[in-house]
Parts: structure tokens; C-alpha cells; sequence
């Protein structure tokens, strides 16, 4: 099987100004000037942040994301992010479906496959994010809702998918980002394999073993080792623990804690 690099990226949300930012992420930089790059790494501000932020981790071993992307290349779009913008605000990631876009603002798997594919054509790397619901988890329904969201966000597009590297999915259960809850260490397993095993039905079983599937959902410095250990968790999209420079730094380093 094809050893796949962890990714441990931070989702930033809606936080930081510029000048925090820059700050944020030179911090970030510096601590991680003697990282031995185990993991790759990859940071998501605020889009206004984007272009500085290109600036402050350029030579290092922290890449660029976004949070999210229109899947027009360009037009009358206002208020709209095009991927090709992001490529040249230096980006190399881009977070697409996350629970708060499809929460607060519509983001449903069809729009979510349109992005998809805008990012691929643009050469950036997109983190597709999936999850259930608290009430749909209780009501047993969390396989069929993932494989719901994975069937209809990749509709159409798995012949473009059969390279691994060039994509990501982050299984991310509603009920616990931002709420402290984190999915045991045997629950995250239960849904990344279940999520490897749909890519090797739908895209091939070489990409599903190359594929990485990130956890997501209060993820902490105490937490990270435990889920890094399961066989197909391969890194972590975290939200709040990200915000600083020396508790991301730890999550980082997870191996060595
Ligand atoms: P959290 O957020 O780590 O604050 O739970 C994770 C996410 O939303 O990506």
C-alpha cells in the first residue's frame, strides 16, 4: 500500500484581520523552522489575508489554502472568489462543502461538485468536506448521508479523481466542530474506511489507497495522537485549536508528544 504524507491543515473561519494574520502565521513560521515536514501542513485564513499570507510563508514548510472558491473562472459574479484568483493569490489548497457553508449558505452536493471540479481545473488541491448531522448520527442514518454527500459532490467527475494527490476529503461529523465533542478515535475509523473503500468502488482502489482522509472536529494538541494512530485517518482539518501558533504548533508535532 502507497504511504500516504499526513496533512494536518487550520481552518481560520472568519477570524483575523490582516495584521493578525501576518502575525499569526510568522509565529506559526518560526516555531516550525526545525520541523522535519512528516506532515505537510496547511493553513486557511480569510481570503483578505490571502495574498500577505503568500508573502510570510513563502520557503516554508506551511502551504496556503482557502476557504472556499466560485467555480466560474471569472465574470459578473459580485462578491465572488475564482479559482485561477486563488492560484495567483498564492494558494495551493482549497477547503470546498464545509459544514458551515452548507449550513449558512446554501452549499448543497451539487454546488459542491461544480467547486470541485473549478479547483482541479484551476490545479489546486480541494479537501472535500463531508459529515452527518448529531440527529441524523442518532437516527443511524450517518453511512447513507455520507455516501449521499460523496455520490452527488463527485458526481460526474470521478474519471478526473484517479489521482490522489490531487485531492482530499476531511470527514468532519457536525456534532463536534466547534463544540468540544470530539468523535472517538474508533468512530473517526469506522467512517474514514467506510469513505476508502466508497473511493475504491468509485474512482479505483489505487487512488483510495493513496487518498487522504482528514479528520475534522475539535481536534486539540490531547486528542491528534489518538486519531493519527488509526490506519485510515491521515491527517486533520482543525478549526479553533488553529488560531494559535503554539497549540497548532503541538498538533503538529503529534508524534513527538
Ligand atoms: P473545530 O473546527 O476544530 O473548531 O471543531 C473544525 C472545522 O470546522 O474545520
Amino acid at each position: 500500500m502507497m504511504a500516504r504524507m499526513p496533512l494536518i491543515a487550520g481552518n481560520w473561519k472568519m477570524y483575523k484581520t490582516v495584521p493578525e494574520a501576518v502575525e499569526t502565521a510568522g509565529a506559526l513560521v518560526q516555531r516550525l523552522a526545525d520541523y522535519d515536514e512528516s506532515a505537510q501542513v496547511m493553513i486557511a485564513p480569510p481570503f483578505t489575508a490571502l495574498a500577505a499570507l503568500s508573502r510570510v510563508l513563502e520557503g516554508s514548510p506551511v502551504a496556503l489554502g482557502a476557504q472556499n472558491l466560485f467555480w466560474e473562472k471569472e465574470g459578473a459574479f459580485t462578491g465572488e472568489i475564482s479559482g485561477p484568483m486563488l492560484v495567483s493569490a498564492g494558494c495551493r489548497f482549497v477547503l470546498i462543502g464545509h459544514s458551515e457553508r452548507r449550513q449558512y449558505f446554501g452549499e448543497i452536493d451539487e454546488t459542491v461538485c461544480k467547486r470541485v471540479r473549478a479547483a482541479l481545473d484551476a490545479g489546486l488541491i480541494p479537501v472535500v468536506c463531508i459529515g452527518e448531522t448529531e440527529s441524523q448520527r442518532d437516527a443511524g442514518e450517518t453511512f447513507s448521508i455520507l455516501d449521499k454527500q460523496l455520490s452527488n459532490g463527485l458526481k460526474d467527475i470521478v474519471l478526473v479523481l484517479n489521482d490522489p494527490a490531487k485531492w482530499a476529503v476531511a470527514y468532519e461529523p457536525v456534532w463536534a466542530i466547534g463544540t468540544g465533542k470530539t468523535a472517538t478515535s474508533a468512530q473517526a475509523q469506522e467512517v474514514h474506511s467506510f469513505v476508502r473503500e466508497w473511493v475504491a468502488k468509485a474512482v479505483g482502489q489505487t487512488t483510495a489507497d493513496g487518498l487522504r482522509i482528514l479528520y475534522g472536529g475539535s481536534v486539540k494538541p490531547g486528542n491528534i495522537a489518538e486519531l493519527m494512530a488509526m490506519p485510515d485517518v491521515d491527517g486533520a482539518l482543525v478549526g479553533g485549536a488553529s488560531l494559535d501558533p503554539e497549540t497548532f504548533e503541538k498538533i503538529i508535532r503529534y508524534q513527538k508528544s
